[in-house]
């Protein structure tokens, strides 16, 4: 541990040296980094290749990557297929990633998963979401204080680091009653530096990737896994804002110490927070940053926000209620999670025979359902490579079920992507109503497709306040 501190120089130093568990690193051969190898192509968008794989070899695809089949999926019908109405014969997989989530409910299958899913499960009701909506401001406006000074120096930004450090804010104030007890841009960093080493592994190309930082090592990677496993406990130590009873840490720490469920220990408990603080802030922090890209190059989108904002709540701050008449802003992320899905492909392992278009599923496939593939089908999506949130604003009538899975389908769909979408639409709000961000980066920007669909180098902006 020391070493991990030593190499993070400073800011290491502000992780609590609490280690519980510490993970080996994952496997090389894992599908989500082996993927990365079929979409080498256009290397600014590595989704290319999939497409054309899919128009000119059909729905269902059935490759040998090494020594494992793995089977394609690019039809809304087949996702419901594995998602719904087979659902069970089609697990989790999360190899590779283990060191990331541990045995978090995101990993979980069946009955042990229900068990864990089902205490948290109330934490993101909708209901609770009108008390959630006063912490998401606080954070918001401790962002926009420090926008307020990039604005003044002028100075240029990595806006997905500026967005995810929001998005954990917003997290560990609202859900667990904590100011965050870390440095978000050098934790999320360690996660990052895992996934591209993992990925660099898998596909023997370690300078491939040299402007996303060729020079880590599998070293740096075990340290950085290292400072993610403290992460958690310096949540869980840190002192409550408020002392609030209904919130997620409390559901977890009551279930924690409740004998009935002995499946869900205090270790238990480390991995589920460190699943919220991936899945629960990077996606989030990837559309809001796309969201702000794509206004940037569409001003009148821009404009239509601030009126909204203007009529809807005017001075004061948005509440609930104001939330369900943010449509247009609403419509903006969700045209946003269409065209960059954060998650843009789910994996799953197929448990049994089975039959998907004709084509043998045998067990142990895995089975990946092509997200990105359908939110850009020109069958599904008119025009799909525009940008139009008003395609929103009539609600989701007419559209094929199952061709958008943003936060996935089925019983294993997201927890918390009803909650993002309040996160995300009262913080594109209030952000552009105070501020005009300018897009400096490549056009368009390059992205790349490991397990979340990610900017290359980031999106680099600079602020202007509005008068
Ligand atoms: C834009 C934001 C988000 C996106 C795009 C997103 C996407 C997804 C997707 C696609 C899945 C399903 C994966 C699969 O079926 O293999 C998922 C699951 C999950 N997400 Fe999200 N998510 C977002 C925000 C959040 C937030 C805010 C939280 C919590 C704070 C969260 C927590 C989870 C959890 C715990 C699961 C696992 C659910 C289960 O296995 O039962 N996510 N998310």
């Amino acid at each position: 541990m020391e070493a991990a501190i030593e190499w993070l120089g400073d800011e290491g130093m502000t992780i609590q040296q609490n280690l519980g568990h510490t993970q080996g690193l994952g496997e090389a051969n894992s599908i989500w980094f082996k993927l990365s190898a079929l979409s080498k192509g256009n290397p600014d968008n590595p989704m290319q290749t999939l497409q054309m794989m899919a128009d000119r070899y059909g729905p269902v695809i059935a490759v040998n990557i090494a020594d494992q089949r793995v089977v394609f999926l690019t039809e809304p019908e087949h996702f419901k297929h594995v998602l719904v109405t087979k659902a069970d014969d089609y697990i989790k997989y999360f190899d590779g990633l283990k060191p990331v989530f541990g045995k978090s409910m995101i990993t979980n299958d069946g009955v042990l998963w229900q068990k864990i899913r089902m205490p948290q499960q109330p934490a993101f009701h909708p209901d609770m979401f009108a008390e959630y909506i006063p912490y998401f401001l606080q954070a918001i406006r401790t962002k926009m204080d420090l926008w307020s000074k990039l604005a003044e120096t002028g100075e240029s930004f990595e806006m997905v680091e500026q967005t995810w450090t929001l998005a954990a804010d917003m997290i560990c104030k609202a859900l667990f009653d904590r100011d965050m007890p870390f440095n978000p841009h050098f934790v999320f960093k360690c996660v990052k530096t895992y996934t591209d080493v993992m990925e660099h592994k898998a596909i023997r190309m370690r300078v491939l990737h040299g402007e996303d930082g060729g020079n880590i090592t599998e070293e740096n990677a075990a340290k950085a896994m290292e400072i993610w496993a403290s992460v958690p406990p310096a949540v869980f130590a840190q002192n409550p804002n408020e002392d609030r009873q209904r919130t997620l840490l409390k559901m977890i720490e009551a279930v924690v110490a409740d004998p009935s469920v002995p499946e869900f220990d205090a270790e238990q408990a480390i991995d589920e927070l460190k699943q919220y603080l991936w899945a629960g802030t990077e996606t989030t922090a990837l559309t809001l940053a796309w969201a702000l890209y794509l206004t940037s190059k569409n001003p009148e989108a821009a404009d239509r926000i601030r009126k909204e904002g203007e009529t809807v709540y005017g001075d004061r701050e948005p509440t609930a209620a104001d939330y369900s008449a943010l449509a247009y802003t609403r419509a903006v992320i969700q045209e946003t999670m269409r065209i960059y899905p954060p998650i843009w492909g789910l994996i799953r392992v197929a448990t049994k025979d089975d039959v998907i278009g004709g084509k043998e599923v045998k067990p142990g496939d895995r089975v990946v359902l092509f997200a990105y593939g359908a939110h850009h089908n020109p069958k599904f999506w008119p025009e799909p490579e525009e940008f139009r949130p008003e395609r929103w604003m009539g609600g989701t009538k007419g559209q094929v079920k199952y061709s958008y899975l943003p936060f996935g389908g089925g019983k294993r769909s997201c927890i918390g992507g009803a909650m993002s979408q309040v996160e995300n639409t009262l913080a594109l709000s209030m952000l552009l109503r105070r501020f005009r961000p300018e897009y400096l980066g490549k056009e368009p920007p390059g992205f790349s497709g490991t397990v979340t669909l990610t900017p290359k180098g980031g999106l680099k902006f600079r602020i202007r306040e509005l008068s």
